[in-house]
């Protein structure tokens, strides 16, 4: 299977009591979203709820999730009401139009943030809901009276709604539905419906449970494990990134600084000197046009220092130059990093306040990058360059209301689009001064 098919694509995400979000709905566009509003219009937080999410639900590294950057529950919860839960509700696209659900709520009275709820629905066919110790895995009642009697013949004991006790009770739905083996056992084919054994064995001895799954054609797999596998996968590989650190990202580092893009580009040069490497002494194609089209006289060159540290380094062609880490310019690491999250395919890339340190040109070319490449990303900036090169047609317009920041998208976008074109205004015209 390619990476590509193993995608989910988000479709929305709901967001209840998370910071000053106390009940929003993002729709998102395929691709590059803008998110635009005034300073604390809630542009940060919304990215960082993506933040969040992984590391609450991938990262994990206690049961009690009290260590986080936010400090306390306190901090993250609306108002800072810890009574409050903390939910959200992802709803994704699946192949051969299946679309799934998963939603998860927090608690944090006292200060340690837990997982309250967990539930993951594929739509039309089961859903699973993690409470506690408890597993509940229900069918659809017309997805289960249409398939359950060839199952039944063979003696398989499935019911329409089914209670299990689960051993790991504080780790996530999300976190054991990758590591779970959900093994195809039988296949009716003409039914096109499969039965999988889905072992429970974590952390105890094995407890085997029979599942009915429909069958994904164009992937040959069932689409029960596609879908628990892959969403797992989303969650692992949402990549958060703000402006550099402009000082640390010029530090010599290890080799084994990660394989995953670090927010703030400290691990950058380990990462590209890898993929040099990789490619025979090339960097992927991406990363290489870019340069060539917007510093032709630079050539970059991962480096590494005796002591066996990496580094990025420029070939000045114009100035004869070698340009060490200290001589390299800001608006170049920022550059780099930015396509070097693109290039890493993440699930989906959240990049706040883009525009920091980038010439116009640069800033263009990035947001042209970010539309064609086959990934979704949303951008939150205060840019008017950034509105113009992506159109109304990416824009999120995000507002401090009574009721918490609310997001929206244009409405009668191609009567406003017109009107556009008539009065000879750019969408950041409009977006200044018709759509807020
Ligand atoms: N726990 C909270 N409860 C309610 N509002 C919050 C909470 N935490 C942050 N906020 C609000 O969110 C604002 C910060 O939003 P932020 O995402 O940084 O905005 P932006 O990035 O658009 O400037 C704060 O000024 C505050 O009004
Ligand atoms: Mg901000």
């Amino acid at each position: 299977m390619s990476k590509e098919e193993a995608r989910l694509r988000l479709k929305s995400i709901t967001i209840q009591n998370w910071k000053g979000f106390k009940d929003c709905k993002l729709e998102l566009y395929d691709g590059l979203n803008v998110l635009v509003g005034p300073n604390s219009s809630g542009k940060t937080s919304l990215l960082e709820a993506f933040k969040f999410l992984k590391k609450a639900l991938v990262e994990m590294e206690s049961p009690y999730l009290s260590h986080l950057e936010w400090w306390t529950y306190r901090n993250i919860v609306y108002g800072n009401d810890e009574t409050k839960p903390i939910r959200f509700e992802l709803e994704f696209e699946l192949p051969e139009e299946y679309t799934a659900t998963y939603e998860v709520v927090f608690t944090g009275v006292g200060g340690n943030i837990k997982i309250a709820k967990e539930k993951m629905e594929i739509k039309k066919v089961v859903s699973f809901t993690k409470e506690g110790e408890t597993l509940t895995i229900e069918y659809d009642r017309d997805f289960f009276e249409k398939n359950i009697n060839i199952v039944n013949r063979r003696a398989y004991k499935i019911e329409q709604k089914r209670r299990i006790k689960v051993d790991f009770s504080y780790w996530s739905l999300v976190f054991i539905s990758g590591i779970i083996p959900l093994i195809p056992i039988k296949k009716y084919v003409e039914n096109e419906v499969e039965l999988l054994s889905f072992f429970l064995h974590i952390f105890r001895p094995v407890r085997e449970v029979f599942l009915l799954s429909p069958e994904l054609k164009t992937q040959k797999k069932p689409l029960v494990s596609y879908a628990l596998y892959s969403t797992k996968e989303f969650f692992e590989k949402i990549l958060f990134i703000r402006h550099p650190d402009l000082v640390d990202i010029r530090q010599p580092k290890p080799h084994q600084s990660g394989y995953t893009l670090s927010e703030r580009g400290e691990n950058l040069a380990a990462i590209l000197h890898r993929w040099f490497l990789q490619g025979g002494g090339r960097l992927p194609d991406r990363i290489e046009r870019a340069l060539q089209n917007l510093f032709p006289y630079f050539t970059l060159r991962p480096d590494i220092t005796v002591d066996g540290r990496v580094f990025l380094s420029i070939q000045d062609g114009m100035y004869g130059a070698r340009l060490d880490p200290p001589s390299i310019p800001d608006g170049f690491y920022k550059l780099l990093h930015v396509l070097t999250a693109v290039e890493s395919e993440p699930s989906i890339l959240l990049i706040d306040e883009l525009e920091n340190s980038l010439h116009s040109e640069i800033l263009e070319y990035i947001v042209e990058e970010l539309k064609n490449a086959n990934i979704t990303s949303i951008v939150a900036t205060h840019s008017p360059i950034v509105v113009d090169v992506a159109g109304l047609e990416c824009l999120q317009l995000l507002e401090r209301t009574p009721e918490g920041n609310k997001v929206r998208r244009v409405e009668n976008l191609e009567e406003i689009q017109r009107w556009m074109r008539e009065k000879k205004l750019t969408p950041s015209e409009m977006w200044l001064y018709q759509l807020q």
